[in-house]
C-alpha cells in the first residue's frame, strides 16, 4: 500500500504545490540555492523543483532520492533541462559517497520525511568537506503551542497522506544538537499549504 501511495504522491506532488510555489515558495528556494557552490549534493530532490534555481557556477550537481517514482520524474526533468548532473537513488541515512566529497549539501522539505533524521544529519556532516555548508529549507514544529498541539494530534494521518512526513519534527533543534554548526536560521511561512506545514526554517549550517 505504501509503495502504491508513493507512486500516487509523486504524480500529484507538483500539482499539489503549484499554487504555493507561485505564491511565494519559489522565491526562498531561489535565494537559498543562489548560495550553492562547488560540488553540490541534493538530498530527497523529489520531482526536481529546485533544479532551475541552481546557479550556473555550480561545478558538479548530484541529485538523490530513495523513492523510485520520484527518481523517474527527477531524471525526466534533468534530461529536459539539458543540464549536466547525475541522479542517484539513495536515502539520506546511507549516502553512497566518500567522506568530505561535497562543498554544499541541499535539503528542502526532506529532513521532515527521513526515517532517522539524526543519522541523516551525521551523513550530511560526513560527506561535507570541513567548512562545507548545508543549505536547508524545512517545515518544522511550530513555536505556537496551539499549532504544535495540532501537529501532534494529526501526526499519523498527515504522515500517511504526505508519504512519511513528520509535521511535528523539531528539525532545527536536531541540527543544533549535531556536529554541524547552525549559523543562520530565518523563519518563514509556507503559504497556501495546510497550516500544519506553515512554519518554515530556512538557513545554513557548517561542517
Ligand atoms: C516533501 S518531498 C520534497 C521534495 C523536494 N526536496 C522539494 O523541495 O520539493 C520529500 C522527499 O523526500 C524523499 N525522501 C523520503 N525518505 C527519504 C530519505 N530517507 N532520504 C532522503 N529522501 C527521502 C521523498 O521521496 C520525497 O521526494
Amino acid at each position: 500500500m505504501r509503495k502504491l501511495w508513493e507512486h500516487v504522491f509523486s504524480a500529484i506532488y507538483d500539482p499539489l504545490l503549484w499554487v504555493a510555489e507561485r505564491a511565494g515558495m519559489a522565491r526562498p528556494r531561489g535565494n537559498l540555492l543562489a548560495q550553492a557552490s562547488g560540488r553540490v549534493l541534493e538530498l530527497g530532490a523529489g520531482t526536481g523543483l529546485n533544479f532551475r534555481h541552481y546557479p550556473e557556477a555550480v561545478e558538479k550537481l548530484v541529485l538523490t532520492d530513495p523513492a523510485a517514482p520520484m527518481v523517474s520524474r527527477l531524471k525526466r526533468r534533468a534530461r529536459r533541462s539539458g543540464r549536466d548532473c547525475s541522479v542517484v537513488p539513495a536515502a539520506a541515512e546511507a549516502l553512497p559517497f566518500d567522506d568530505d566529497s561535497f562543498d554544499t549539501v541541499v535539503s528542502t522539505l526532506v529532513l521532515c520525511t527521513v526515517d532517522d533524521p539524526r543519522r541523516a544529519i551525521d551523513e550530511i556532516a560526513r560527506v561535507l568537506r570541513p567548512g562545507g555548508r548545508l543549505l536547508f529549507l524545512e517545515h518544522v514544529r511550530s513555536d505556537s503551542r496551539r499549532l504544535a498541539g495540532w501537529q501532534d494530534r494529526l501526526h499519523r494521518p498527515w504522515r500517511a497522506f504526505a508519504a512519511g512526513c513528520h509535521a511535528n519534527r523539531p528539525t532545527v533543534e536536531l541540527l543544533r544538537e549535531s556536529v554541524l554548526r547552525v549559523d543562520e536560521v530565518e523563519p518563514d511561512c509556507w503559504n497556501w499549504m495546510p497550516a500544519l506545514v506553515h512554519p518554515l526554517s530556512i538557513g545554513r549550517a557548517e561542517a
